[in-house]
């Protein structure tokens, strides 16, 4: 089955707007599980924009279903995710001035830093999933350095959707089908996510060499009007319509 994995930094994001503690992310990861998530992802960015050290601490006291934990490839993030071992930590490119994930990570370029930097995650049980475009040479550089998992960077095709870029969707969703693919040929589990929507899940969805897609920005936004419980159980039922065809 594919699996769901529920982003919550935007609920942080709203918290944050008024410095206090209210609406708490952990409320919002503890409903996502009961409402059918599979599992919880979280980004602790360097600048703690909206998730917060805090809030890792209480995900992992409370979740009974796996916590992703997004991070950069940084020490400081490298001792944090030593410290609390969760299920599954995605390393991801942080840039300060970009409002969200940009691009996927350059493992190619950063291959033996970045396999240093893995290894120490993977030896205290971490999954180390790498968070990367839909590229030959960076899936070949995140097998090399010994990642299980890498998560595809949807935001292009979501992107071209938005826009009315049909073609260059159509074919920016041939070239995640190929990659999905290639990468799982390698041994490679392979999740995908960024910028996905109502309209746009099923045709990731229906590859079947993706396991588990990461939604956040728009099941949060959605969960404003319908709730969170409507909110994932309408994203389930997509996912599963397009897995089922
Ligand atoms: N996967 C990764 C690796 C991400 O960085 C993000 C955004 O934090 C997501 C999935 C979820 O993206 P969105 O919030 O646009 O659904």
């Amino acid at each position: 089955m594919l699996r769901l994995g529920v982003n919550i930094d935007h609920v942080a994001t709203v918290r944050n707007a008024r410095g206090g503690a209210y609406p708490d992310p952990a409320r919002a990861g503890a409903l996502a599980q009961a409402c059918g998530a599979d599992g919880i992802t979280a980004h602790l960015r360097e600048d703690r924009r909206h998730i917060m050290d805090s809030d890792i601490d209480k995900l992992m006291e409370t979740l009974t279903i796996p916590l992703n934990f997004e991070m950069a490839a940084t020490d400081e993030m490298q001792a944090i995710a030593l410290r609390h071992k969760p299920h599954a930590v995605c390393i991801v490119p942080e840039k300060r001035e970009e409002k969200t994930t940009e691009g996927g990570l350059e493992v190619a370029r950063e291959e033996n830093k970045l396999a240093h930097f893995i290894a120490p995650l993977r030896d205290a049980g971490c999954r180390v999933s790498i968070f990367i475009a839909a590229d030959r040479p960076q899936i070949e550089a995140a097998h090399r350095i010994g990642a299980e998992v890498i998560e595809l960077h949807t935001g292009a095709y979501c992107d071209f959707h938005a826009e009315g870029k049909f073609d260059e969707r159509d074919q920016e969703v041939a070239r995640l089908t190929e990659m999905a693919t290639f990468a799982h040929s390698l041994g490679l589990e392979v999740h995908a996510g960024h910028g996905l929507t109502y309209d746009t899940v099923q045709p990731i969805a229906a590859i079947p060499e993706i396991k588990e897609l990461n939604i956040g920005h728009f099941l949060m936004g959605e969960a404003m009007f319908v709730g969170m419980e409507n909110a994932i159980k309408e994203m389930r039922r997509l996912m599963d319509a397009a897995r089922s065809v």
